[in-house]
């Protein structure tokens, strides 16, 4: 087989080609990269009406000692439920309270990891008929080992009204699978609302956990598309999400039950998708509900206020402080505009009876008030034109491993001429898939070389979905598996680093000669390293075959002697079988290794390992 690379012919990819796609789905904001540890913090997860369910919140004593429930006397309009705690227990008298005293905790999202030396600020919100001295404390997942404590104490008067109370909580240990108490000896009733639990050391300090966006910051993602997905659309439109409701000071945040059959208190909401966008260097893609769940519809003819509340979205993120919107935002600390330049009106929507009528309504006014910005429809424009003006349609596909091989050639025959694709979700799903196989990250890998060679149509991918916690697999498979404290790619998130320095690369035409049973398939690219200019021409190969292939490669176009042989490297993906998967015991068993490459040069005789994705570089003068 052979592969004959013109260093000196070739286009620019587009510099958004890869990026990543966050949805609100198997606890991946919630529970995964927003560092709130409370589960349920305000209490409002059981619904609004009391009494109110409390789960996951757990009440530590018996019934002589204290009576736990829910009412309406919060001092949040939007969020009303707060939990009314009446002790019944005491430090002295003949109805003495449990050793470390009564109360209620909270186990996080399957227990809170809980780290030696960090710091964590609890918040809550306390009310009383009398004094009050509570113990806050963070413990292991039975409440026998302290890892750090503190006291709120205070007088009647000062607790009469609902009162913010704050402490800094230094842990002695470390436990991945604690709980957060709050606990008392002191008869009387206190009512507590808006308990939160943050470690004080996240991502830029800006709330998220650091391990799992810096696995996003090292596959360089040049968008981010959020915050779903169906999480967008909701089961009704009453679990949709809405960005008016996830904004302002957290404990004024509604929350809300979203399609994904969970509650978020939406601590992770606009702003913060937009401030994760600009920490990440990428740009932010938000995608708004239209009028349009899964169950429900908005006629076209009373969309109006869901238009209004598209276009004070883009005002939110891009107005000035003068704006009304852009003023808000100013005020929770960012008064530069985020860079937004894309939206998506609705998910997975078209073919919906008001798609059609109310992304019209959305387009014209959105293209009225702010002619920059690229708006995404839903319908998908690969095989026919679209009927609607749109500068992107969304493309989704998830299917089996030889199915989206095949795909490596669904562009081709795009029209050049309408709007531009958005691979805005992909992979291999179903058996192929298991939970993270070598074969769908090999059938991917092949997939995203053909988006790359038909980059000047299809100008934005991303992966599907990103995240799982592994104690709520609700979606298979996903990029990266997290629990409290560890995280891991699947082989499908080590292709998307293969696929890293693409955007904005030029992309070498190449042709491989090989026959109708070899199943390679290749790209090249050159692209240079920001941090120290150098250059690198980058072969990627796919062996989908299961026969160890000889390559013979063949550059032109390039000065004798200007590939390097030292700075030069091979990288290999791939494993002894095919369905081999990564897991916390085995993170890396499935994962790039690096070697470096002996033989760089204009002409290499190569060796393709059967299912594996090979990446030479090559460092070029
Ligand atoms: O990525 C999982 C789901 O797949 C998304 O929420 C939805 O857009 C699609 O159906």
């Amino acid at each position: 087989a052979r592969l004959f690379v013109n260093a000196s012919a070739g286009r620019v990819i587009p510099e958004t080609l890869f990026g990543i796609f966050f949805e609100e789905i198997n606890h991946a904001g919630a529970g995964g990269i927003w560092g709130e540890l409370v589960n349920n913090r305000g209490f409002e997860a059981g619904g609004p009406n009391t009494p109110s369910n409390i789960d996951p919140w757990s009440i530590i004593g018996d019934g002589s000692s204290l009576t736990v429930s829910t009412d309406r006397s919060s001092c949040f309009e939007r969020n009303k439920v707060a939990l009314k705690m009446e002790v019944l227990c005491n430090s002295k008298g003949n109805n003495i309270c449990r050793a470390g005293g009564v109360g209620i905790y909270n186990p996080g999202f399957w227990g809170m990891n809980i780290e030696q030396g960090k710091t964590y600020k609890v918040v809550l919100y306390v009310r009383s008929l009398g004094s009050i001295n509570i113990s806050v404390s963070l413990t292991d997942s039975n409440g026998l080992q302290t890892l750090a404590t503190a006291n709120i104490i205070a007088s009647a008067s000062d607790v009469l009204n609902w009162t913010k109370a704050e402490v800094l909580l230094e842990a002695q240990g470390t436990n991945h699978n604690s709980r957060l108490q709050l606990t008392t000896s002191q008869r009387g009733v206190i009512w507590f609302d808006q308990v939160s639990a943050m470690p004080l050391d996240t991502y830029k300090g800006h709330g998220f956990r650091n391990e799992l966006v810096e696995m996003l910051a090292d596959i360089k993602p040049r968008f981010i598309r959020f915050p779903g997905g169906c999480f967008v659309e909701g089961e009704w439109l009453r679990n949709a999400f809405r960005w008016k409701e996830t904004i302002g000071p957290w404990e004024e945040r509604p929350g809300h039950f979203g399609d994904v059959l969970y509650w978020t208190d939406d601590g992770l909401g606009y702003f913060e998708f937009l401030q994760l966008a600009e920490d990440l260097g990428a740009l932010p893609v938000w995608v708004f509900n239209n009028g349009i769940s899964h169950q429900d519809q908005v006629d076209t003819s009373t969309i109006s206020p869901f238009v209004q509340e598209a276009l004070d979205g883009i005002e939110f993120a891009q107005g000035d402080c003068g704006s009304k919107w852009g003023s808000i935002r100013a005020a929770m600390g960012h008064p530069e505009p985020f860079d937004l330049r894309y939206v998506a009106v609705g998910n997975e929507d078209c073919g919906k009876k008001n798609y059609q009528g109310n992304y019209l309504k959305f387009y014209d006014a959105i293209k009225h008030a702010y002619p920059d910005i690229k708006i995404i429809s839903n319908c998908d424009g690969s095989s026919r034109s679209l009927d609607h003006p749109a500068d992107y349609y969304d493309f989704h596909v998830y299917t089996s491993a030889n199915n989206l091989f095949s795909m490596v050639h669904k562009f081709d025959r795009t029209s050049r001429n309408g709007p531009k694709a958005f691979v805005s979700e992909y992979a291999v799903t179903g058996k192929d898939a298991g939970t993270g196989s070598l074969l769908a990250a090999l059938a991917e890998a092949a997939f995203l070389i053909g988006l790359e060679k038909n980059s000047d149509v299809v100008e934005m991918a991303s992966y599907a979905p990103l995240f799982v916690h592994v104690n709520d697999r609700r979606w298979n498979p996903d990029a990266i598996v997290f629990n409290s404290s560890h995280q891991y790619g699947t082989p499908s998130y080590w292709v998307q680093r293969f696929f890293m320095d693409s955007s904005g690369a030029t992309l070498l035409n190449s042709t491989l000669q090989i026959n109708s049973s070899t199943l390679l398939v290749a790209s090249a690219i050159i692209w240079q390293d920001s941090v120290d200019s150098k250059s690198y021409l980058k072969i990627k190969i796919v062996n989908f075959g299961s026969n160890t292939v000889s390559l013979k490669i063949s550059i032109e176009g390039l000065e004798d002697n200007s590939i390097q042989q030292s700075g030069s490297t091979k990288t290999l993906l791939t494993s002894a079988n095919l369905m081999d998967e990564n897991t916390f015991k085995e993170p890396n068993k499935v994962g790039p290794m690096q070697s470096l490459l002996d033989n760089a040069g204009k002409d290499m005789d190569v060796v393709l390992l059967p299912f594996s994705l090979t990446s030479f570089d090559l460092l070029t003068e």
